[in-house]
């Protein structure tokens, strides 16, 4: 079904900057650039220049990004981590498959994980917590810290749905061991296919993941430092996340005058719940505008009715799935939250006509006019 509001418009994001991305695909094209080339060095250091880090370290997605910060800080078999209930799978699964097991945590009204939660789900087993910041807004990092440092826990922050947001005037990304970010396409920043990356301060973390991505080998040197992986972020991709990467910071800007025409449109509506939190130390920037709908379904599927396309992430939480073999401890708030969530469109390709309509429909949802 072609919808009158897309989720995303990919195709009409290339036009926006069609330019820019055709140099830089010539470019790269014509000199024959592919693997680990200067494309990369450049997209690394202006991406660790936005986060505010010493270094990044591109990789080949999200969850490798993940599991290299998990090798990195020393985690394995036997070991316990500490996890959000409502994130995507792949935090999750990367505990799994360094041999550790993650020990799940609630989440508060924010979508992340609730810090009044994490000490009781450690253990002297515990080794490292990785705090979530979904949606496009950071965790409480100031409170979340010293609770980690008193127990000597390490921070793999999972960043991958905040590139550029922020707690206390510093960004995410840059509180802990490290940052993890996917360049998945729909991602605030997205690649034209796989794509992910770590930010660090440490410069054994990024020696490590630098060796560690390309077999274990120091391209250098030719030295083999470990068994290692394949799960280097391609020079082409690279080259293009180059090029959105000094679109992010008006992209993001827009995505908040989005954000803000919601608040203002749906503030009035008691059967929902809008994400906006009113504590100025943090800076949101509406990867996703994940709303609560007490009535579920049937608000999802209306607006589908009705030329929306809308996401609902997640109606089953990942732990209830059999096959994952997790253990439900019992999360009340992520359970509460599956039953009402749904993303509405929250993308710079879309136009103040179709976030009226977005409006309109919502608002008619609950027989009020726009
Ligand atoms: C919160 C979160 N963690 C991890 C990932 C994994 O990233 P990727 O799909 O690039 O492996 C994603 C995105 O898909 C994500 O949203």
């Amino acid at each position: 079904m072609g919808y009158k509001v897309p989720f995303v418009d990919p195709a009409k994001n290339y036009l926006l900057i069609k330019d820019e991305l055709d140099a830089a695909y010539f470019e790269v094209m014509s000199k024959g650039d592919l693997i680990d080339r200067g494309h990369l060095r450049s997209f690394e250091e202006n991406l660790a220049k936005f986060v505010g880090t010493k270094y990044a370290v591109g990789l080949n997605s999200g969850y490798d990004a993940l599991h290299m910060s998990l090798r990195a800080a020393g985690i394995r078999l036997g070991d316990e981590v500490i996890v959000p209930a409502h994130t995507f799978v792949a935090t999750c699964s990367a505990v799994v498959n360094v041999g550790a097991t993650p020990v799940l945590v609630d989440v508060a009204r924010d979508f992340n994980i609730d810090i009044g939660k994490i000490e009781e789900a450690i253990t002297p087993r515990t080794k490292a917590i990785i705090p979530v910041h979904l949606n496009g807004h950071i965790a409480d990092m100031p409170r979340l810290m010293p609770i980690a440092e008193k127990s000597g826990l390490a921070v793999i922050e999972d960043a991958c749905q905040s590139l550029g947001s922020s707690v206390d005037g510093r960004r995410a990304g840059s509180w802990g061991l490290t940052g993890c970010w996917s360049f998945y396409p729909f991602k605030i920043l997205g690649g034209y296919g796989d794509g992910g990356a770590i930010t660090t301060d440490d410069p054994e973390v990024a020696l490590f993941a630098t060796r560690m991505r390309y077999n274990g080998e120091d391209r250098q040197s030719g030295e083999y430092h470990g068994h290692g992986f394949t799960c280097l972020l391609d020079n082409l991709q690279a080259a293009f996340l180059d090029v959105k990467l000094r679109h992010l910071p008006a992209w993001i800007i827009r995505r908040k005058q989005i954000a803000e025409r919601y608040r203002q449109a749906f503030a009035d509506l008691p059967d929902l719940a809008i994400p906006h939190y009113d504590d100025p130390r943090f800076d949101h920037v509406y990867q996703n505008y994940v709303v609560r709908a007490k009535q579920g379904d049937a608000f999802s599927n209306y607006l589908k009715d009705h030329g929306i396309e809308v996401l609902v992430q997640f109606r089953k939480p990942y732990y209830k799935h059999e096959a994952l073999n997790l253990v439900d401890r019992g999360f009340p708030e992520t359970e509460a939250l599956s039953r009402e969530v749904c993303s509405l469109p929250m993308n710079i390709e879309i136009d103040d006509e179709q976030v009226y309509h977005v409006i309109k429909t919502v608002r008619s949802f609950y027989g009020q006019k726009a």
